[in-house]
């Protein structure tokens, strides 16, 4: 999905213009930052990895485990270091998901579930 890096070519003459445009770079404003497709996957994997302790549709008390329908939404980084290297009682998922699961976790997480994508 992500470009691969493309290194700067010192060439005459030759405009770096397009290259490696397109990846991560935020979309522009307004654009919904997650697709439905990923928000689904995210959403399966939630009901089957993190609901246990985190509730059904990320509902719980808030007491024994982080409300996640509050966790930031600007603030991808901190949730997939939370989740490679667990976090307090929370365990590591390093081993348990790929990059790509947890991408998808976070596009559930992150869209509150698909309410604001
Ligand atoms: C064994 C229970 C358990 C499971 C399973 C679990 N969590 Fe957690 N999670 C916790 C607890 C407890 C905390 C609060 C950690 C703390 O701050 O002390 C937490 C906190 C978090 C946080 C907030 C961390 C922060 O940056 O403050 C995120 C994000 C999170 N969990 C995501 C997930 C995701 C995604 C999954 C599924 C892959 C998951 N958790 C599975 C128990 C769990």
């Amino acid at each position: 999905m992500v470009a691969p890096m493309v290194a700067p070519m010192v060439a005459f003459g030759q405009s770096a213009g397009e290259v490696g445009a397109a990846g991560a770079a935020s979309p522009p404003s307004g654009a919904p930052r997650f697709a439905l497709p990923q928000i689904e996957a995210g959403r399966e994997q939630f009901h089957r990895t993190c609901s246990p302790c985190h509730g059904r549709n990320m509902v719980n008390s808030g007491t024994t485990s982080f409300d996640l329908r509050k966790f930031p939404a600007d603030q991808p980084e901190r949730f997939n270091q939370s989740v490679i290297q667990g976090r307090g009682n929370m365990p590591s998922f390093k081993d348990a998901l790929t990059p790509e699961q947890i991408a998808f976790l976070w596009a559930y997480v992150g869209s509150r579930g698909g309410k604001e994508p």
